[in-house]
């Protein structure tokens, strides 16, 4: 648990997830394991389903050389979920256009002291902590 907060509290104070407040981040006691409603049925749409989304997100963050970051993402032109890859502290929106919606930190700093250097067992374990009220919030907001 405490590690859990460290990475929540890495992720806000120290990266680049720069609209997020402690409220945000932090998770409630009960997370939904799956996104709502409209977030879920774009997932579908655009990577014929979840499982295939969090496999494509957590292929391409493993795959980062070095430090950086795993994003799902929203491109407002196309009105399509997209999964993309930033090397550093890049930002996503900066570099792609994409807004941000779902960002994983694979700097190992962020994940070494639990997972030492196993990355893709941090970046499985993080199905476990995402807020998709959150991620289906800021959905809405990259719509509009
Ligand atoms: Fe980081």
């Amino acid at each position: 648990m405490v590690a859990l907060l460290l990475f929540l509290l890495h992720a806000c104070a120290v990266c680049e997830f720069r609209f997020c407040s402690p409220k945000q981040v932090l998770p409630p006691l009960s997370l939904a394991d799956c996104p709502p409603g409209e977030l879920m049925e774009a997932i579908k749409c655009d990577f014929g389903s979840f499982e295939k989304m969090k496999e494509k997100i957590a292929a391409v963050s493993v795959g980062v050389q070095g430090s950086g970051w795993g994003w799902l993402g929203f491109n407002k032109e196309s009105g399509r979920l997209n999964i993309a890859a930033c090397p550093n502290q890049d930002p996503l929106e900066g570099t792609t256009g994409l807004t941000p919606l779902l960002g994983i930190d694979v700097c190992e700093h962020a994940y070494y002291l639990q997972y030492k250097n196993v990355r893709p067992d941090y970046v499985k374990a993080i199905w476990n902590v995402v807020n998709w009220e959150n991620v289906a919030e800021r959905f809405q907001a990259a719509k509009k």
